[in-house]
């Protein structure tokens, strides 16, 4: 059956300190850390990159790190990403509609597991026919680019539409999920959960990551 899990989102922690408060979300119960890439070009704004995901890999050998790639050319970072053994790499379909497919079998060649994100515009029919091909489907639940924004409750159609027609996929959601909007995700089918600022701002990390999972599990 499917696994729920919870994934912190790192991009509003204090990134001069990206390992120990890595390592503090994992400690408080992370299932796998979703680390989010930015290009400045896909979405107005900069994050990090491969040569940061392999420092931190190199400090933390065993927990899953998943990647969001918000870029425009999601297949530069395939290998680089890889390298630095990430497991799943999660890229935005819109700048690549012509060439998902062979995407997909790169990402699988290079040894990860692939998501494949729909920005709020984007409808689910988009990525049907690549479904198949994917490890995971990512409903974001804000335009991306920033964390701390609110939540878009005209998404969820979009993740019930997906957990009727495939019982066993994976589905992310990302963007403005916290205790408060959780419950809407999960009774829609979310199973794989991304919280930003609602964990790293908690001054309880673990009692916040409980019940996030509590709420999913039941
Ligand atoms: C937004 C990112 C999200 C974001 C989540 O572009 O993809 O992962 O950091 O942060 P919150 O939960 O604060 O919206
Ligand atoms: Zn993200």
């Amino acid at each position: 059956s499917l696994k729920c899990k919870i994934g912190p989102s790192i991009l509003n922690s204090d990134l001069s300190q990206l390992y120990a408060e890595s390592q503090r979300l994992l400690d408080n119960g992370a299932d796998y850390l979703h680390l989010d890439v930015m290009d400045g070009h896909f979405v107005p704004n900069l994050t990090f990159g491969h040569p940061v995901v392999k420092c931190l890999r190199g400090k933390i050998p065993h927990a899953f790190f998943e990647t969001h790639m918000m870029v425009q050319n999601p297949e530069q970072w395939i290998e680089p990403m890889a390298d630095a053994s990430v497991n799943l790499y999660t890229f935005h379909i819109e700048p690549v509609l012509k060439d998902v497919l062979p995407l997909c079998r790169k990402v699988r060649e290079a040894g990860m597991k692939v998501g494949l994100a729909l920005k709020p515009g984007t409808d689910t029919e988009a990525v049907k026919q690549f479904i198949d091909h994917a490890d995971m489907i990512l409903i974001m639940t804000v335009e991306p680019g920033f964390g701390g924004q609110k939540f878009m409750n005209d998404m969820i159609p979009k993740v019930q539409w997906l957990r009727h027609n495939y019982p066993l996929l994976d589905i992310e959601v990302d963007g403005g999920v916290g205790l408060n909007t959780i419950t809407a995700c999960a009774e829609a089918g979310a199973n794989m959960i991304v919280a930003g600022t609602a964990i790293i701002g908690a001054r309880d990390q673990k009692s916040v990551i409980d019940s996030l999972r509590e709420i999913v599990e039941r």
